[in-house]
């Protein structure tokens, strides 16, 4: 999950990383408020899960509060890079002596972590990777040995940044790491880190991603979950334990067992649908394999909820759970879900005891479903189904 710029600074501030008072509105009325509590110069920004704020005119400095609700009026409402911005961050304004990059991240292709830093910062880092690559300093970091004072100090010298705040600057860094550790992160990064006149260190943006998979670790994150932009469909799939990830633009619901065998299954559909008006996948679904009645159950009920979708494409490969238990599982969530299942679907079944699980089926004669031998027919019927529909 990527946080909002107030949110990852509020866990900046939590692990002792330096930041500007602040605080967050909803309207340009509460912003000239906030300005006025503030009682100094403000930046009024824009609260979107994108980069390139500044650019796009979401950020701006007001001197007064007057100023700040004229600001927030022009703010809210705009449009950057598709993401509406409904609430600003009003924030005292510095007085930037000098703007640096910096940023802790999951280093895949290494597999390792990696910081980044650079004396060169404000820019999109990018940009500056590409046209002036020597100026952006990469150092690997031991996951295990993690970032202690003397690497934070290496970093700082090889960022190049000056002298005279290379003590606060490491500080900043060692902070930023806890913060990295300490979340779960798998991306930290501050642009700028900024120096002021009096040389301190602070971060004047800031974007974290949390790692999903630690969520566990996390209770107090959940309440980062911004329920507005939270897509309904997949916050459903995710109350229910199940791998769903909406896409947008597609007509045929998918469900798989084996996260491999639904990406191709997300593959073939969209070339299918090619020849049926462009009929694309819908989402994915991974049931996993234990595959019971109440797991096709929960993923049916959450596709056959989704208003895009026109027809449903059921394509199991029978492994440890056999063709027979998903046929019985697919022929009992159609009961549990009685006159909620309303959509065409075709199912596919292959491998382990797959004639008794076409049996099943077979004898169930079920209205709604059509079974299918093979995965491409299957992805052509469900296809054909839906632009029918
Ligand atoms: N509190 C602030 N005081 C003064 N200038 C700021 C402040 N916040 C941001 N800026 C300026 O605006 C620029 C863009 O803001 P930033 O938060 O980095 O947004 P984005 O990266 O999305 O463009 C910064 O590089 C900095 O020059
Ligand atoms: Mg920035």
């Amino acid at each position: 999950m990527d946080l909002y710029e107030y949110q990852a600074k509020d866990v900046f501030a939590a692990h002792g990383v330096p930041v500007l008072p602040g605080r967050t509105v909803d309207t340009a009325a509460e912003a000239e408020r906030a300005a006025q509590e503030i009682g100094t110069a403000v930046v009024v920004k824009a609260q979107v899960k994108t980069g390139g704020r500044g650019k796009a005119g979401g950020v701006k400095l007001a001197k007064d509060p007057a100023e700040a609700k004229e600001k927030a009026e022009a703010i809210l409402g705009l449009d950057i890079k598709g993401h509406v911005v409904h609430r600003v961050l009003v924030t005292e304004a510095s007085d930037i002596a000098e703007e640096y990059y910096f940023s802790f991240l999951l280093d895949r292709s290494n597999r390792t972590f990696l910081a980044m830093c650079s004396a060169e910062g404000g820019m999109e880092i990018e940009e500056l990777a590409v046209e002036r690559p020597e100026a952006l300093a990469r150092v690997p970091i031991d996951p295990i040995a993690g970032v202690d004072r003397a690497k934070a100090d290496e970093i700082v010298k090889q960022g190049k940044l000056p002298a005279e705040i290379a003590d606060e600057a490491a500080q900043v860094i060692v902070k930023l790491w806890e913060t990295f550790v300490g979340e779960d992160a798998t991306l930290v990064e501050v642009n700028p880190l900024v120096r002021d006149p009096q040389d301190r260190v602070i971060a004047l943006d800031g974007k974290v991603t949390l790692d999903d998979n630690a969520d566990f670790r996390h209770a107090e994150h959940a309440q980062l979950v911004d329920e507005r932009t939270a897509n309904p469909l997949e916050a459903k799939a995710k109350e229910k334990g199940l791998n769903y990830v909406k896409l947008e633009g597609g007509q045929v619901g998918i469900i798989g067992n084996g996260a491999g065998l639904v990406m191709s299954t997300l593959d073939v559909v969209a070339y299918a649908g090619e020849a049926h008006g462009g009929m694309k996948p819908a989402n994915f679904l991974d049931i996993g394999g234990g595959a019971s009645a109440e797991v096709m159950a929960a993923g049916m009920d959450v596709i056959l909820g989704d208003d895009d979708v026109k027809s449903v494409f059921v394509n199991v490969f029978g492994g440890i759970t056999a063709c027979d238990a998903v046929a019985n599982g697919i022929v009992e969530a159609l009961g549990i879900l009685g006159d909620d299942a309303t959509k065409p679907l075709v199912v596919r079944l292959d491998g382990n005891n797959v004639d008794e699980g076409r049996r099943i089926l077979a004898e169930a004669n079920h209205p709604l479903v059509t079974v299918v031998d093979t995965m491409d027919d299957a992805a052509a019927k469900a296809a054909e189904l839906a632009a029918r529909a």
